[in-house]
């Protein structure tokens, strides 16, 4: 949830800094920070707020070629310059920057206390600090080993000390950290988005170890200094992926590019001959794939929403039992874990602490997962067996759209394969593949509603409230449609299956109250019909997502807004773009900060 960024190198390091924090600022935008060692002493320099607080305080020049940073999203302490990061011991000479939360902090600072430190902020990350400084071994890396020894929780960190001013210390658990190897100059950061601009090559620790950068290579060892060698790896983002470009806001950028996305999450994977998918980073015997009884879904937020419409489609197509869950429940419930249930991770970012201790728990029983991620190399895809990745590209508006929508072709595609393994029909096959070749069409005939879109935000963007309801996928659609509105534009929204509607909510239906209602063509059509006529009843306004073609609800409801039709299947991945244009232009219309909303942050790393 809060961003790391180090250098070291030949540079002036504030600048490299500042670029990195930019890429982070997504991760955690509530105070940022950086320290720089400069002829043996540590300058810090912290701001509360977003990140232009702390580039108006900066100095202009400075001879820091050493140096760490931070973005922060608070946990321990309010978001104040105090407590943003770095921190520095009581001596002043070592300073931290953290990702994560120490969960025995409390007794740590009263162990420190007692030995008579003063702590000056309320953060957890201080303790770091003082913990470190309080070990006397000769290497700054065998002290924050011997540190991180007595701390239990997550953390990544990164940690310079001003009398060894050749090198950075870095520390994973639990928490990202990737080593970026330049050209005798190394980086260190919490996200590739902040080191693609200087680097390709990156080195991604694992849980448990620690890394020494200096300016012309790494180390990369365990807790107790034992070296684990590592080479690098190239990461296929470039830097101009991340640029926001022509458009006001990533999120805007990120929904008209999704039949770009959508087409690169396809590419390669259909296999014409056999009328399936060809998913080759399964990485599970074909055998073991036949033998699966039941599919648990797990995701946090959006990507549990696309684990819901997933459900629908490896119900559908292979008849075989699935279920969604948010990995957070999963997780704390004692689950039963059978090794005939293939469990599947979704996440954009991989790295979703809930999501990703979810699937070391099902790893520790013995169970096979799989991951749906869009990072490459990120922790989930990292512990996951194996999985598809999405190829959505970087997603860098904390509301998701492309990653979704990605998301839910994935599992299209994981549902193919599974259902063609057993008795799903060729001409069935067939059928979704046409369908699937056309979806980038599709989803380019969505994005042309966007005027009415708009319209329709104008008049409804006052509302207090909204209910999005659908049977089925429709409903799946429905929840991921109310996430939207409220998370960027503040708006409560609710999303019920229609059939709820009669069971409670329709109390609260009336002129005040706009209900969108997804309404794809097919099984489930007249139930719906059914449910716009109770809502219309109780004189709520309706919007109709829906085929062209039905006259019915074109008279009744009080907005249509028509998608091309599709493979019933594929209706929540066309659907869902309407709605992402409607919250994006109630929250524009009501002037939030639609790439950061407030409290939000893009990666959920702590629990
Ligand atoms: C989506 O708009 C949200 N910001 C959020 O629900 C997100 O989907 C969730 O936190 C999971 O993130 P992940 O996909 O990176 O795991």
């Amino acid at each position: 949830m809060c961003g790391i960024i180090g250098y070291i190198g030949n540079r002036s390091a504030i600048p490299i800094l500042v670029s990195g924090l930019m890429r982070l600022e997504y991760r955690g935008y509530d105070s940022a920070g950086l320290a720089l060692s400069v002829r043996g002493s540590l300058k810090v320099h912290k701001a509360a707020g977003k990140l232009f607080r702390l580039k108006s305080i900066l100095p202009k020049r400075s001879g820091g070629k050493i140096g760490i940073g931070h973005t922060r999203w608070a946990t321990h302490g309010a978001p104040t310059d105090i407590n943003a990061h770095p921190h520095l011991s009581a001596d002043g000479k070592t300073a931290v920057v953290h990702n994560g939360i120490v969960e025995n902090a409390a007794e740590l600072r009263s162990l420190l206390e007692d030995e008579g430190v003063e702590f000056v902020s309320e953060t957890d990350t201080e303790l770091l600090a003082h913990l470190i400084a309080r070990e006397t071994d000769a290497s700054l890396e065998q002290r924050v080993g011997k540190a991180l020894a007595l701390v239990q929780g997550t953390y990544g960190i990164a940690v310079i000390h001003c009398d060894e001013s050749d090198r950075i210390v870095v520390a994973r658990h639990g928490s990202p950290i990737i080593i970026g190897v330049g050209d005798r100059e190394m980086l260190v950061a919490s996200d590739i988005a902040a080191l693609v601009r200087y680097t390709q090559q990156v080195v991604h620790l694992d849980d448990g170890e620690i890394a020494t950068l200096d300016a012309k290579g790494f180390r990369t060892m365990t807790m107790d200094a034992q070296p684990i060698p590592k080479s690098p790896s190239t990461v296929s983002w470039q830097d101009d992926a991340y640029e926001r470009g022509e458009y006001a806001h990533y999120m805007r950028k990120e929904i008209f590019e999704q039949p770009a996305a959508i087409a690169r999450t396809l590419s390669g994977r259909i296999e014409d001959r056999f009328h399936t998918a060809h998913l080759g980073g399964l990485n599970l015997e074909a055998s073991d794939l036949r033998d699966i009884k039941r599919v648990k879904l797990l995701g946090c937020g959006s990507a549990f929403y696309a684990g819901v419409a997933g459900a629908h489609f490896i119900e559908s197509l292979a008849r075989i039992p699935a279920s969604a869950e948010p990995a957070a429940e999963f997780r704390y419930r004692n689950p039963v874990i059978e090794r005939d249930t293939l469990h599947v991770a979704i996440s954009q970012s991989g790295e979703t602490l809930d999501t990703l201790m979810a699937i070391q728990e099902v790893r520790r029983s013995g169970g096979p997962v799989l991951g749906i991620v869009n990072v490459v190399g990120s922790s989930i895809a990292r512990e996951a067996e194996g999985g598809i990745y999405m190829h959505a590209g970087p997603e860098v508006s904390v509301a998701s759209t492309k990653a979704y929508t990605c998301s839910l072709v994935a599992l299209v595609l994981l549902a193919l394969h599974l259902g063609r393994m057993r008795d799903l029909s060729i001409e069935r096959g067939s059928n979704l593949i046409e369908a699937l070749k056309r979806l980038p069409d599709d989803i380019e005939s969505a994005l042309a509603t966007e005027d009415s879109l708009r319209d329709l935000a104008q008049r409804h963007a006052r509302c207090s409230s909204a209910f999005y309801i659908g049977r089925g996928t429709g409903f799946a659609v429905a929840l991921e449609g109310a996430q939207k509105l409220k998370e960027i534009s503040y708006i409560h929204a609710e999303a019920y299956p229609s059939s709820e509607l009669k069971h409670g909510p329709l109390a609260l239906v009336g002129p005040e109250l706009p209900t969108f209602m997804v309404m794809p063509h097919g099984a489930m059509l007249e139930k719906s019909i059914v449910s716009l006529e109770e809502v219309k009843a109780r004189k709520g306004p309706v919007i109709a997502l829906t085929h062209p073609g039905d006259a019915r609800i074109a008279r009744r409801a009080d907005s249509v807004i028509e998608i091309p039709h599709t493979d019933d299947l594929l209706a929540p991945v066309v659907m869902a773009i309407p709605l992402q244009l409607f919250a994006y232009h109630c929250a524009l219309a009501l002037g939030r900060d639609i790439d950061q909303p407030r409290n939000l942050a893009k990666s959920v790393t702590v629990e």
